[in-house]
């Protein structure tokens, strides 16, 4: 093929890129940190290294012309309106995401939403070929481009290529109801190495791969031969878990700074500094268990287990998906409880909630953090939750408490968290008021190992285990020699 533009090493590839155009109201355009976790996870990665990153630019129309941010460079795939509706809203969000959190809510499934979904997704291969320098390492990412691993290899075969998934994957039970499974297997296992959240996913890709479409799995590998392939095409994908994290430094760092210090005991006092704060940070989605979080609240207010002033709760919910009629009706709902524990129970100059459907910088959250005593990560289901993990990174000052889902990936590195189960609504009530009333020492003693794991374990090294992976497979990081097989074991292991 003829390569007209730059080319790159590294080739990142996500339904978003890290940037949003935004319109000043003088009519002036300018690129904005684009939110989401993803994003706050492969900045820190991106920097100074020979890359590209590949993905939409977050409003319908013809893709801008290719630009650097902050030495990486962008280049953008357009959508259509029509795209933005099936691919992006439709089979991503409405088919998808709920198939693979559980069914939490109802899964749509249209066959024109599909078609676009695999349409859209050769658009992403077709702009990688063209950034990819010969023999690159091609790192996709999340459940919007589960084609493109397949579909860069038919037109790239000299490039190593790499799929990590941020949300769950979902067990067989929920995963065989997709009309269109035996093609997402296949078009996952065009890449070199599939890198899942929790052992748990790994082990259920692996499943739907044996159980579903009869390919044969070894420990943690597959074989099989592309569809239409001779047997001389046989390949094994190596699967495995490395859980995504935080830039802890950076995180630390700024939550160090004079101003997010003194900006958190701005927002204490703006609250009038309440015994105890309690913070939720949440995109807002039906998968994040606000609703769950809300209620267990309000029944302590019923109870007088607690009461404003002295305890008061922020929810700060970021606006996510609002064209799609889930997320209206989840925010109905949201609001409507917040208006009516507030009527019930706030005092004059004293509110039960502070409600903000906003998205805040770091450095502002940064301070949130700091301000909390007790964060309430408490999602139904949920592939990681970063906001875990930065509000860990955040506490260098050992203070605060995190109340935690058995539910959300993190759970599985931070143990020393309060957990809960949040359809537990007795459970969440106890976990809170246990969070809230242990003691001082038990409280820090959790904190530091909490941070110690994520420092230890944090976003740089996650990349780097990751790439290392990548760069091994079908073999296992560490393992002698070249070409397939050589595995041992019997489960995923977290690589
Ligand atoms: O974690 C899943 C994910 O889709 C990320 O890729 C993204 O950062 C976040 O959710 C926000 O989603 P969206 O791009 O749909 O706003």
């Amino acid at each position: 093929m003829t390569v007209a533009g730059p080319t790159f090493a590294l080739v990142v590839a996500a339904n978003r890129l890290p940037v949003k155009r935004v319109v000043d109201a003088d009519g002036t355009t300018c690129w904005q940190r684009s939110p989401g976790g993803l994003v706050s996870a492969l900045e820190s990665v991106m920097r100074g290294r020979d890359a590209a990153w590949v993905g939409w630019a977050g409003e319908p129309g013809p893709a801008p012309e290719p630009f650097v941010q902050d030495g990486v460079h962008l280049h953008p795939v357009g959508l259509s309106p029509s795209e933005v509706q099936e691919y992006y809203e439709g089979f991503s969000n409405q088919t998808l995401w709920p198939i693979y959190h559980d069914v939490t809510v109802l899964a749509s499934f249209h066959r024109n939403w599909w078609n676009t979904y695999r349409a859209v997704n050769h658009r992403f291969a077709q702009a990688i070929a063209e950034v990819a320098a010969a023999g690159a390492t091609v790192w996709v990412h999340d459940y919007q481009l589960q084609l493109v691993p397949s579909m860069v290899r038919t037109i790239r075969p000299d490039v190593r290529i790499g799929w990590f998934d941020h949300i769950p994957f979902p067990p067989v039970e929920l995963f065989g109801r997709l009309p269109w499974r035996r093609a997402l297997v296949e078009g996952l296992l065009g890449a070199d190495f599939l890198g899942f959240q929790r052992a748990g996913d790994a082990e259920n890709f692996l499943r739907a791969c044996r159980r579903l479409l009869g390919m044969a799995t070894k420990a943690d590998t597959v074989t099989f031969t592309p569809p239409g392939g001779n047997a001389s095409l046989r390949r094994t994908v190596r699967v495995g878990a490395i859980p995504i994290s935080v830039d802890f430094r950076g995180l630390e760092a700024l939550s160090r700074t004079p101003e997010v210090l003194a900006r958190a005991a701005e927002i204490r006092a703006s609250l009038g500094d309440p015994k105890v704060l309690m913070l939720g940070v949440d995109r807002l989605d039906y998968t994040k268990g606000i609703r769950h979080r809300l209620k267990a609240y309000e029944e302590l207010l019923q109870d007088k287990t607690m009461a404003p002033p002295e305890v008061t709760l922020m929810q700060v919910s970021t606006p996510s998906r609002e064209r799609v009629a889930a997320y209206r009706q989840l925010r109905e709902e949201v609001e409507g409880t917040v208006g009516r524990i507030n009527g019930e129970y706030s005092t004059l100059g004293s509110a039960a909630v502070y409600y903000l459907y906003h998205f805040y910088p770091r450095a502002e959250m940064a301070a949130m953090f700091l301000a909390t005593d007790v964060m309430l990560v408490t999602p139904l289901r949920d592939g990681m939750n970063l906001v875990a993990k930065e509000y860990v990174a955040c506490r260098h000052d050992l203070g605060g408490a995190l109340v935690l889902s058995e539910f959300a990936g993190a759970w599985h590195e931070l143990h020393q968290a309060f957990i809960c189960n949040p359809h537990d609504i007795e459970g969440v009530k106890r976990t809170i008021m246990r969070a809230i009333t242990v003691s001082e020492d038990e409280r820090r003693s959790r904190m530091k190992a909490l941070r110690k794991r994520v420092e230890d374990y944090d976003v740089q090294r996650w990349a780097f285990r990751y790439l290392e992976a990548l760069a091994k497979a079908p073999l296992r990081p560490g393992t002698p020699g070249s070409g397939s097989g050589g595995q041992s074991g019997t489960r995923p292991v977290a690589t």
